[in-house]
């Protein structure tokens, strides 16, 4: 495990991109890519860069589930704002939480998955531990699933909605054990709200009541995060 303690978002996006940049030019095919505010930075520089993205693929690890890709809401159109729009993949895959049939949804995902395996997966923190949308007591051989979302992270992420009443209580998501079979993972964190959480995922017990801790396992991992972020698991070292 590296850890790469930076001032701010911004220097953080810039560590994050030189740790794709340096992926992509060794000839990484497929990136893993993340929504919430932590990968923000990153986006950006990929857009300001002149890095080519065009012959690449990308796979999205979750989606709210009820939510069409046209949705304002959506994590379709999260990524379609902060990345698509100024760069495109070959192709971009997210999990379709509009289907009919979500079990399928799932199945036809994890097709996806095998068919593009993950070279660099990006990866944020959510406050409870959980990664991609795998709530505290998602076993750690989940494939794609539906998740009901936990009340902490309709609570977080009622920010980015009208208010609490309209955020979608579920979710699809890609499952832990498909995260862990990327080649590298880099994991995002700022903020002292997340400060328990990562320090928990990276020094306490590996355990399926924090999802992040199996990243512990993990033979490349990357995490990116602020002091205020580092503060608990600096000061239990
Ligand atoms: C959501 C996403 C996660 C993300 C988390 C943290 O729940 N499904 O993938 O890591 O939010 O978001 P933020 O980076 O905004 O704190």
């Amino acid at each position: 495990m590296k850890i790469i303690e930076v001032q701010d978002q911004v220097q953080g996006g810039r560590a994050a991109f030189e740790i794709l940049a340096d992926k992509v030019k060794r000839g990484a095919q497929v990136l893993g890519l993340a929504t919430g505010s932590s990968p923000i930075a990153l986006y950006q520089e990929m857009v300001r860069s002149d890095l080519d993205l065009s012959q690449l693929v990308s796979v999205n690890l979750d989606e709210y589930a009820g939510l069409s890709p046209k949705d304002p809401q959506s994590y379709h159109i999260f990524m379609q704002t902060h990345l698509f729009q100024y760069k495109s993949f070959k192709t971009s895959y997210l999990p379709d939480g509009k289907a009919d049939d979500l079990t399928q949804a799932c199945k036809d995902y994890d097709r996806i998955l095998a068919e593009h395996p993950i070279d660099l997966q990006v990866l944020g923190l959510g406050r409870n531990g959980h990664i991609g949308f795998n709530e505290p007591g998602t076993p750690f051989e989940s494939k794609t699933h539906v998740v009901d979302l936990a009340a902490s992270t309709i609570a977080a992420n009622a920010r980015f909605f009208e208010n609490e009443a309209a955020v979608p209580r579920r979710a699809v998501s890609v499952g832990l054990a498909s995260i862990m079979v990327a080649k590298t993972i880099l994991l995002i964190a700022y903020g002292a709200e997340k400060a328990e959480a990562l320090a928990a995922a990276l020094a306490g017990p590996v355990t399926e009541s924090l999802p992040a801790s199996i990243l512990q396992r993990h033979p490349d991992l990357y995490v990116i995060a602020d002091r205020a972020a580092l503060a608990v698991y600096r000061n239990r070292g």
